[in-house]
């Protein structure tokens, strides 16, 4: 097993079997559920793993103990791909304490039946626990990214445990960027809670943190100013990236056209960074992704059933239910006898906060004209500016 400090050891489980994360979400590369313990006067375990690793787990965390037995298990948040073994803890050391917020004893009774009132220690925003050297300091982070979250900071060691926060999708034997599949992650998991997300910033920003252990993704020692700032742009909303995307409905295919002249046109004045994403074919999350790192959106649907082409109107509530904002948008739509999708696409964004439309708005009848591509010329323009 990993060491992360002399104390601190990786008890997690790669997990390369999974179809789909939280039931919707693509990991290539699979997923990692950590778990970490820290080796003191007293052992304390930092939360469990999917249920399908329970053993591997156990071994895992024999294999750091040799015959001590933990003291402690601290359920930092409820969520099943990290707590489905409390159980299977709890008998295994009966005399270990379960540490969690009341919010999390609640949730255990409703998962496993039980809220361990005989063997529980409940806390809260600023207590402490003493393992000996070690102190941990516990730190509500209520929606990062269910209510009963905390996080835990050890001041010795000067590690915070950030539960999902700083996590990403992927194995942590497979390598590849950080930033990629932990923004897709973010704003796929976290997103809607951009404020609840700042609040834990500022939290931590008052801590001496030199490593983040999260709950899924590598563990963090190096440049954590880097991670740190994302996550302040992620959370606030903001721009991470210069660029353009243009996310399309097309049917036959004029609907893309138009995308993608609007693609060229935009590379040739210069753009910094195109993306197109069809959306009836390309990952979601993908989507959604690239739609909160850009400043600036186009949205191209064909009219479908007088509204807008499925695969729209799943990316838009995508977007309106984690709190796009800040953006300024542009609308193309397609309609062979009576175009509509503009309309609705703005209507469904009315509620976003700060959302700027861009002019024009371009409607294509069936097929690209020469007046349709003199827009697509003005809208590069505009989106330019
Ligand atoms: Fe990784 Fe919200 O569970």
């Amino acid at each position: 097993m990993t060491t992360i400090t002399n104390d601190i050891h990786y008890i997690g489980v790669n997990d390369h079997n999974i179809d789909l994360f939280e039931g919707q979400y693509i990991v290539e590369n699979g997923m990692a559920y950590n778990s970490y313990v820290i080796k003191d006067e007293k052992i304390a375990v930092m939360d469990t793993v999917d249920r399908h690793f329970g053993q591997e787990w156990l071994q895992n965390l024999k294999q750091v103990l040799g015959d001590s037995t933990p003291d402690y298990l601290i359920v930092q948040h409820m969520e099943p791909d990290h707590s489905a073994n409390i159980e299977v803890f709890a008998q295994a050391y009966p005399g270990a304490v379960i540490c969690a917020s009341a919010a999390a004893f609640n949730m255990m009774k409703q998962f496993f039946g039980t809220d361990y009132a005989d063997r529980r220690m409940i806390v809260k925003e600023g207590d402490t626990l003493s393992l000996g050297a070690h102190t941990l300091h516990f730190v509500a982070a209520p929606m990062v990214h269910w209510p009963e979250v905390i996080v835990t900071y050890d001041s010795h060691d000067k590690v915070l445990f950030s539960a999902d926060g700083f996590g990403k999708f992927g194995a942590l034997d497979v390598e590849e960027d950080w930033a990629c599949e932990a923004r897709r992650y973010y704003f796929g998991i976290v997103g809607k809670y951009g404020m609840q997300v700042q609040n834990l910033l500022k939290k931590a920003a008052a801590l001496d943190i030199q490593t983040i252990c999260p709950l899924h993704g590598p563990v963090l020692k190096e440049n954590l100013e880097y991670y740190v700032n994302l996550y302040q742009t992620w959370s606030s909303y903001g721009v991470e990236s210069e660029g353009v995307m243009i996310a399309y409905a097309s049917i036959y295919g004029h609907t893309q056209a138009a995308a993608e002249l609007l693609a060229e046109k935009l590379t040739a004045k210069g753009c910094p960074k195109v993306v197109v994403a069809d959306l009836a074919r390309e990952d979601m999350a993908e989507c959604v992704e690239d739609a909160f790192r850009y400043g600036r959106l186009v949205l191209a649907s064909v009219t479908y059933n007088t509204e807008i082409f499925p695969c729209m109107r799943e990316f838009i509530n995508d977007l309106c239910e984690r709190g796009y904002q800040k953006r300024t948008i542009a609308l193309i739509e397609n309609g062979s006898w009576a175009p509509n999708a503009a309309k609705v696409m703005r209507a469904k964004l009315e509620n976003c906060k700060e959302i700027t439309f861009a002019e024009p708005v371009v409607t294509v009848r069936s097929a690209l004209t020469e007046e349709n591509k003199a827009q697509l010329d003005a809208l590069a323009e505009e989106l330019m500016k």
